[in-house]
This record gives structure tokens, sequence and C-alpha cells, in this order.
């Protein structure tokens, strides 16, 4: 049993030390690719005109998306082999929300299409990864951007009872019912043609589904074809600063030395709620 083990350790290892290595064998070039080729766009090594600065902007923007598509890729393999792991702490939700909302501003098929705000009074606390929500958060609201021809597109903030929502809510093309789980699994696009006009590999969603998931939280969906999509992320509230502090006291009082939460809990920033 021990061998075994030991082989899996080392099949482990061995797995991270060649994605590693394939991945900074891939993100030197583009990175250079990118670089040289705004450059060269911004005029710095002479003039260039019309036509080449419009070949350029098409090299920056596929290294751009080679980029991402890797990103995706070894996100998905980290998935896979169960090496994900979140740095969750209490994070300022509305920094994270329109930090969102205006990368999405670029995407937008159509520049009339309006980005609403629906935002809280109270912003809900929750305890999450804010490098991985955002990118949850950008993946939907990316989509909302590539299947929407108008109307508008909104974020709608929630606090029910012990759950934060996030809805982004478009008014674009819908998903039909029976694609409504299978567009969860990895590289599932459902219309090819529509797909090769708008670029994107299918990894978005099964990817940020299993970030809400690795929180704790759900990411579900709701559409009508030609009416529009709502796709929503619902996490657990934190626990209240009080409650942490009754439970530590609680465990003082009955002389116990272990923390009464499984994990542990990074501590909330004190400040009334
Ligand atoms: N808001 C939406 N409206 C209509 N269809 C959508 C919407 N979001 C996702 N889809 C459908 O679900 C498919 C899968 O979405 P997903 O985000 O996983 O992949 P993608 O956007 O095509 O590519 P990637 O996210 O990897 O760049 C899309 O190709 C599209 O067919
Ligand atoms: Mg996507």
């Amino acid at each position: 049993l021990e061998m075994a083990r030991g082989t899996a350790v080392a099949e482990r290892d061995l797995r991270t030390r060649f994605m590693n290595q394939v991945s900074h064998e891939l993100r030197t070039p583009i990175n250079t690719i990118v670089n040289f080729a705004h450059i060269l766009a911004q005029g710095e090594m002479g003039n260039v005109n019309p036509k080449q600065t419009d070949y350029l902007g098409r090299i920056e923007k596929s290294g751009w998306h080679s980029m991402s598509v890797l990103n995706d890729l070894l996100d998905l393999a980290q998935i896979e082999a169960g090496e994900f792991r979140l740095k969750r702490q209490i994070v300022d939700l509305e920094t994270v929300c329109e930090d969102a909302m205006s990368s999405v501003r670029s995407l937008l098929r159509n520049p009339e299409i309006a980005l609403v705000r629906d935002y809280p009074d109270k912003w809900p606390r929750i305890l999450v990864d804010s490098k991985r929500f955002r990118q949850a958060l950008l993946n939907l609201l990316g989509n909302a951007a590539k299947y929407t021809d108008g109307g508008q597109i909104i974020l709608r903030v929630r606090t029910y009872e012990h759950t934060a929502t996030f809805a982004v809510e478009d008014s674009g093309i819908g998903i039909p019912a029976e694609h409504h789980e299978t567009i969860f699994q990895e590289f599932r696009q459902l219309n090819e043609a529509m797909a090769r006009q708008r670029v994107g590999t299918g990894l978005g969603l099964p990817i940020s589904r299993h970030l809400i998931e690795q929180h704790g939280g759900t990411l579900t969906l709701n559409s009508t074809v030609g009416q529009g999509s709502t796709f929503t992320i619902t996490l657990p509230l934190a626990p209240s600063p009080a409650s942490i502090e009754s439970d530590a006291e609680s465990d003082a009082a009955n002389g116990r030395t272990t923390a009464k939460h499984a994990t542990p809990q990074p501590v909330a920033p004190k400040r009334p709620i």
C-alpha cells in the first residue's frame, strides 16, 4: 500500500512538473508575440500603415485569446487532478463587481446595450477567493455580452436569508431547455456555426461552475429561447463576526482548545454590519 501511495505521489509530482513546464513554454512565446505586436502597432519602431495596424491588432488579439485558452486548460487540468486551492477571505464585493462590469464593456457586440447594475444598499459578507470569484463572474458577463445583440445585461446582487446571489441576466438569444445541463460540460457549444463566429472554447461554464461549487455554492440557469438567459451564482454568507465571537467565547467557557470550525476561517474585519 505504501509503495502504491508513493507511486501515486510521484506520478502527481511528475504531472504537476509537466504542466508547469508546458505552461512556461507556451506563455513565454505568447507574451513575446503580444508585446512586440503591441509595440509595432504603437508606431514606436516607425510608421505603420492602416493595413499593418489592422494585421498587428489581429496578431495581438489572437495572442491574448491563446493565453486565455491556455489558462482555461491549465485550470481544468488542476480541477481534474483535484489540486485546486482557494484563498478565501472577506472581499469588497462592490469593487469586484464593478471591475467585472467595466471589463465587459469592451466585449459588447453593440455599444448600445445597457449595462445595468442592480446592487443592494448593504452588500453581503461572503468568504471568497476574489480572483476566482471574479473569473466566474466575468465568464458569465462575457457570455452575456457574446450572445446578446440588443437590450440589456443586468448584474443583480441580493441577500436571501443565509445566501448571497449574483444574477447575470441578459436579453440575448437564450438557450433551449434540453441544453441547460449540457452547456456545463467541457467543450460544449450550442450552435457550431455561431460558435465559430463568436470566439470561445466551451470551457467557461464548466470551470465557473466548479469554481462556485468549490466555494460551497451553486451556479444555475434560467433561460427562454429568444428572450434571454439568467445565470445565478448562489453563495453562503460568511458567519457574522458576532457569531464567530460567541462561538469562541462558548468554546473558551467549555475549556475547549480546538476551533469550532473544521477549516480555519480568516478572521473577518470587525466593523458594524
Ligand atoms: N448568456 C448566454 N446566452 C446564450 N447562450 C449561452 C450563454 N452563455 C453560454 N451560452 C451557450 O453555452 C455554451 C457554453 O458556454 P461557455 O462559456 O462554456 O463556452 P464559450 O463561451 O463558448 O467559450 P469560452 O467560455 O471557453 O470562451 C456557449 O458556446 C453558448 O452556446
Ligand atoms: Mg464563455
